[in-house]
């Protein structure tokens, strides 16, 4: 929990109180804690109580015009390495699945770009409710993680069942389990430096993701086993940086990122179209699984099997090298173009002689071997390779390598003040 920032969303509620003995035990793990209380929560505990215990104001009004101007909504959840809401009451959590955004704590869920943790407290008929149930199911299929509520007295008389708010303990044991603040999470610095100031506004980002899809025939195809979440993650997370994103992708089972252009290919040839037709821009982030070969001739019709023939031979040609051909562009070459090297053995070694070869900036390198399962899977450990240098990631969830690789682009365009190009054209074509 050491320097992780901890967004505590409070609604109302007498477990409310535990919230006290929480944002001391997160203190004294080391853990930075902000707080937004609902208005039914300032009715059990004072926001003068909480803000002693964090030593940070306490935000309880969406229309605090000061704040907007020195925080704000977005940068409250965007700051936060994780975000807890405890106690959850029925109608903030009703409020998060329906989408709404009527005061602060629920403006802070919708505009949040990680699912909070939530910890509901209520009383049992409420929490056993269909309606709460229903809402719940919605928001756990949207990604949110729920602890509790326990079984237990309540505090009104007579009543028993779940409904009560976890114990601190397991609060926090929970809490340490979010991607963000699990052991082996990107240091939030890191990731956070281009969450906090943006970094990325004004400039185009174009991303390649997924695999590609080469056809034999009608119905078969030659594939791989990309699953396009690096690719994805790293859009999302440009667009979060403040840039306009272009992500050209291959066939891909998973939600496009909101906010950003998606334009969907299926082969090689036409991935480099798109790629090439969404230019110009000033990052080129090129991490799609692209097959590096096609099938010579592809037959109109389903390939037949011949009784006693032998099995047809695929003949097969190149396919394009699409980071190759944009990073080695002698006009309209973004200023960054970032390459991906997937290796199964040596990573290091082909990484550099791909740095070489491809005449990209930087290749971020992964072992793809089958143990690592990385291809398809959640996670990832890279290896950032350049030109005299390089930087071995721990390893961390895909989002948390695209927030930590859009960081380091955001301060490698500082770095080298890269005029933003897409200001520029605008610009001129408003005629100043
Ligand atoms: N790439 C590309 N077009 C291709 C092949 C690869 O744009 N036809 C890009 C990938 O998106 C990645 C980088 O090149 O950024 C390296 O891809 P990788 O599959 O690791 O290497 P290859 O160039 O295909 O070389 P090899 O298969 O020999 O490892």
């Amino acid at each position: 929990m050491k320097n992780k920032r901890i967004l505590l969303i409070m609604s109302g509620g007498i477990a409310a109180y535990k919230c006290l003995e929480l944002i001391r035990r997160l203190r004294d793990k080391g853990a930075h804690v902000r707080v937004v209380m609902t208005r039914a929560a300032q009715q059990f505990v004072t926001p003068l109580s909480v803000s002693a215990l964090t030593n940070e104001k306490v935000f309880t009004d969406l229309f605090d015009l000061n704040d907007e101007r020195e925080i704000g909504h977005i940068r409250l959840s965007r700051e936060a390495d994780a975000i807890l809401v405890a106690p959850a009451t029925a109608d903030l959590i009703a409020k998060m699945a329906n989408g709404h955004a009527d005061d602060l704590a629920s403006s802070v869920l919708l505009a949040s770009d990680k699912p909070p943790l939530v910890a509901p407290a209520m009383n049992p008929r409420m929490w056993m409710n269909k309606a709460t149930q229903r809402n719940v199911s919605q928001l756990e299929a949207d990604g949110v993680r729920f602890i509790g509520p326990e079984v237990g007295e309540m505090a009104e008389a007579n009543e028993a069942g779940p409904g009560r708010l976890v114990e601190v303990p397991a609060l926090i044991e929970a809490l340490s389990k979010m991607p963000g603040i699990a052991a082996g999470s990107e240091p939030s610095d890191r990731s956070h430096s281009m969450l906090k100031h943006g970094g990325l506004e004004g400039l185009h980002v174009l991303v390649t993701s997924g695999p590609t899809h080469e056809p034999i025939d009608p119905v078969r195809y030659i594939a791989n086993r990309s699953s396009g979440k690096q690719g994805h993650a790293i859009a999302a997370a440009a667009q979060a940086a403040g840039a306009r994103v272009t992500l050209v992708s291959g066939p891909v089972n998973i939600p496009d990122p909101e906010g950003v252009e998606v334009v969907r290919v299926e082969t090689a040839e036409a991935m480099l179209a798109a790629v090439e037709k969404a230019l110009p821009a000033d990052v080129g982030i090129f991490c799609a699984a692209v097959a590096d070969w096609h099938v010579a001739s592809q037959g109109a019709q389903k390939i037949k099997k011949q009784k006693g023939a032998a099995p047809p031979k695929l003949e097969l040609v190149p396919n394009p090298d699409i980071l190759k051909t944009i990073a080695t562009r002698k006009k309209g070459r973004p200023d960054l173009v970032v390459g991906f090297a997937a290796e199964t053995e040596k990573v290091l070694e082909h990484a550099r002689a791909k740095l070489a070869s491809k005449g990209c900036d930087w290749i971020v390198a992964n072992d793809v071997s089958a143990g690592t399962g990385v291809m398809g899977g959640d996670r990832n450990k890279v290896h950032v390779v350049r030109d005299g240098g390089q930087v071995s990631w721990p390893d961390m969830s895909k989002v948390q390598v695209a927030d930590a690789l859009v960081g380091a682009i955001v301060a490698e365009l500082a770095k080298k003040k890269i005029a933003p190009a897409e200001k520029e054209r605008g610009k001129k074509a408003r005629g100043k």
